[in-house]
């Protein structure tokens, strides 16, 4: 089953590029910007890597992520990450980057966006990888900050498929960014929003009824409200779920108590992702055989959760219909 799950081609709709920062490029990048990190070695950043919930995770990556100043250290982060896709047999990508974290520290959105997009084209032409960028707004801060992001990034309108939600979800649900999502569903971008992974089955609720979303990113705690899961069925909503991210964070003490089959087996358009895989373990094979060795699925529910994934993936049809 491995050696099955290791050919098998992989779609990935739930990754934040700065979440792919390994321990040594980011002392690699440190020490060529003269910055210092919390930590100091790559063993003893990678052994703090020992997360108690979603905010301890987001403490450390948005230090790691101060690493980060020129469009060759966005290259070198993205090409790291495609080559990683390459060996691991995925062939689509939908990422997220998070322009807040960066233009924060005085870094133009046209760095981010022109060293992510660089290594983007070259993972096309040399590994056949297709891709697309999704902005993600930080939740943590006010909609007014997510409005002069949203119009910050109108030059770039035609090379950013869609707008997220994410960082710290409890207290900040999503009717936060009511008129900031819609704003960007009049600029035609496509919606998703994290909901429902560390926060309560009514911020899924509002993802779906206020923001009007695509996708919804996480979502495993809908099973608190089985209305919402009836919904969620009833209108084929997807989800990205990501299981080493939920175990490293604690929304489940382990993979066994992982609710991934369970979802899949009530109907949901379940689709796996590796969210953050520098900080949690794993890329998509890691995370297939993490689930695989807990949860044991069929070939057929593997098949159906890469369906689901080129189905609720923002590509035009006919893209789409190379990848089944
Ligand atoms: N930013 C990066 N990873 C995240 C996650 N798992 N949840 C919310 N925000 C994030
Ligand atoms: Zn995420």
């Amino acid at each position: 089953m491995h050696e099955w799950l290791a050919n098998l081609p992989k779609i990935e709709l739930h990754l934040h590029i700065e979440g792919t920062l390994e321990p040594e490029l980011a002392f690699e990048l440190a020490q060529r910007h003269q910055i210092a990190l919390p930590y100091p070695s790559v063993e003893a950043l990678r052994e703090a890597y020992n997360f108690a919930d979603l905010q301890s995770f987001l403490d450390l990556y948005y230090q790691c992520a101060e690493v980060l100043r020129d469009e060759d250290d966005f290259y070198r982060l993205t090409m790291a990450y495609l080559e990683r896709c390459h060996t691991q047999a995925v062939t689509h990508v939908e990422i997220f980057f998070d322009p807040q974290t960066h233009t924060a520290r005085g870094i133009p959105m046209s760095t981010v966006i022109e060293g992510i997009e660089r290594a983007l084209k070259e993972g096309e032409t040399r590994f056949g990888i297709s891709s697309q960028l999704i902005l993600c707004i930080l939740r943590h801060l006010d909609e007014e900050d997510a409005l002069a992001t949203l119009n910050a990034a109108l030059p770039y309108r035609d090379r950013i498929v869609g707008i997220g939600l994410d960082s710290g979800e409890q207290g900040n649900p999503p009717s936060k960014f009511t008129r900031a999502f819609d704003f960007a569903r009049a600029q035609g971008w496509k919606i998703v929003a994290h909901a429902g992974e560390e926060g309560p089955a009514d911020y899924i609720w509002q993802a779906l009824k206020l923001l009007k979303v695509d996708r919804i990113d996480h979502g495993v705690r809908c099973v608190e409200d089985p209305s919402l899961v009836a919904h969620l069925r009833d209108i084929n909503m997807p989800l990205t779920v990501c299981p080493l991210s939920n175990t490293r964070l604690r929304v489940f003490h382990s993979m066994a108590e992982h609710n991934l089959k369970t979802l899949l087996d009530q109907g949901l358009r379940v689709t796996l992702n590796s969210d953050d895989p520098a900080y949690f373990g794993g890329y998509m094979l890691e995370n297939m055989l993490a689930v695989q060795e807990a949860l044991n699925l069929t070939q057929a529910q593997w098949r159906q959760l890469t369906k689901n994934a080129i189905d609720a993936s923002f590509i035009d049809h006919a893209h789409q219909q190379r990848l089944h």
